[in-house]
């Protein structure tokens, strides 16, 4: 056993074959955005399908700390009040927990006129700077200073005194797009958000926040036009089902060669890794939030880029380089989105997998017969990468650290389980 070996693992058995159906869970990346949106109005927000995540649970805990109620009404129901929100200063111990935590700032700053917070934390995947959301602030008029390790954004006359302006993105930032978007909802006047990110997770905010009774248009394209309102309501709102998730059950169904009826996919937003996975040899039937993916022949290398959307989604990255250890050929991965997604490198190189990374490149001969090892899940979507190649390889596999696995991918052990896999969490 590894000394390193802190906290559970998962235990996998090789040469597995998918069978079944597996149902997709809430996106975890709308529902932490949608949660933060809580923060911006008096009301109750009800929010369902939400995932049992440990994202969601961190970042309810940090809602809690600032005074808002956090209480699970069942199953994937959560209703979040603001009403009685009194600091606005989000403790480091709970930002660090992950990324979508500095999102409370932007509702913060709008409606109170004040926040206070260190950068977020999540996975180590690059930079990760926040210049995006602190300029867009800015330009609503907010003066942002950095105290010691935190930063502190303070309106230019206190609560609701924002103003709307014309905010350009450096970069088409998805969480900085909903912080400032949540930000400019209740500015005073109009803002305009050019090069805004056009992310599924970012229009389901948008639509949430029009629910509440803002007047957001441009929704899905890079120009938002907002109009800001004085006080929004509480309203209920779905989470819509996670993209990634379904695409890594694809990915998953497509690697071990069985079949898989994945309900609740979100097709209309999985056109990037539908067409590769096509390319690759898998096929793929669909209807409406139904897909099949099955294959029965040899899987062929496939080149592929990662990118903002509609691009093909950089947290599907690491789980399509796993896959592509399959493929016949040479593939070659283009990373355009992060400078460090890399880490699912070495972990697949210790199962044997022909990959080496140059930059933000990588480049996948196959296909390899994996054998089993002791790796780690380095970030949630590296830890979905082993966790892929180990249900292929030959043997045993140990998977440390899966508490990453843990933030993003709702009750995964049982939902492989379910579908044939054997794997253990101990
Ligand atoms: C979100 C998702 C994450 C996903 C990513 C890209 C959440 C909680 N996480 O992360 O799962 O992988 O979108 O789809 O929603 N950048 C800047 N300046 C900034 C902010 C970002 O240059 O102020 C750059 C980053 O360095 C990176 C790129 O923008 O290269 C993408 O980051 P961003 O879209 O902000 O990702 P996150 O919102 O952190």
């Amino acid at each position: 056993m590894s000394i390193r070996a802190r906290g559970p693992r998962y235990v996998v058995q090789g040469s597995a074959q998918l069978r079944g159906s597996v149902r997709i869970s809430g996106a975890k990346n709308a529902a932490l955005a949608m949660m933060c949106a809580a923060l911006l109005t008096d009301e109750d927000v009800v929010l369902t399908n939400v995932p049992e995540i440990t994202d969601v649970e961190s970042l309810g805990e940090l809602l809690s700390s600032l005074g808002a109620t956090v209480e699970h009404q069942g199953r994937g129901r959560l209703r979040i009040n603001a009403a009685g929100v009194h600091t606005y200063e989000a403790p480091t111990e709970l930002i660090t927990e992950n990324r979508a935590s500095f999102q409370v700032l932007g509702p913060l700053l709008a409606r109170h006129g004040f926040a206070s917070s260190a950068p977020p934390g999540g996975d180590v995947i690059g930079q990760r700077p926040i210049d995006v959301h602190l300029s867009g602030f800015e330009a609503m008029g907010a003066r942002v200073s950095r105290e010691g390790e935190r930063f502190v954004a303070r309106a230019p006359g206190g609560p609701g005194s924002l103003r709307g302006a014309r905010v350009f993105m450096d970069y088409p930032s998805v969480s900085g797009t909903q912080n400032v978007m949540m930000a400019a909802v209740l500015a005073r006047e109009h803002s305009t958000v050019v090069n805004a990110a056009t992310e599924p997770e970012v229009q389901e905010l948008a639509h949430l926040l029009n629910a509440m009774g803002a007047r957001i248009e441009g929704i899905g394209t890079q120009m938002l036009e907002i109009d800001g309102v004085t006080s929004l309501h509480g309203a209920t709102a779905r989470v819509m089902p996670d993209r990634i998730e379904a695409g890594t059950f694809a990915i998953a169904a497509a690697m071990t060669g069985g079949e898989v009826d994945i309900e609740d996919a979100p097709l209309p937003v999985m056109d990037g890794l539908l067409a590769k996975l096509r390319a690759a040899g898998a096929a793929i039937t669909d209807g409406e939030g139904f897909l099949r993916i099955e294959r029965t022949s040899d899987l062929r290398a496939v080149s592929f880029q990662a990118l903002p959307y509609p691009g093909l989604a950089t947290d599907l990255h690491a789980p399509m380089a796993a896959l592509l250890t399959q493929a016949n050929g040479v593939s070659i991965i283009h990373e355009r989105v992060f400078d460090n997604r890399m880490l699912y490198v070495s972990e697949l190189r210790k199962m044997g997998a022909e990959i080496v990374s140059t930059g933000s490149s990588a480049i996948v001969s196959g296909p390899t017969m994996l054998h089993g090892a002791t790796v780690r899940a380095l970030d949630v979507r590296a830890g979905a990468a082993v966790l892929l190649a180990a249900l292929v390889a030959q043997g045993t596999t140990i998977i440390d650290e899966i508490s990453h696995l843990d933030r993003g991918y709702e009750h995964l052990d049982e939902k492989l389980r379910a579908l044939g896999a054997e794997i253990e969490r101990t």
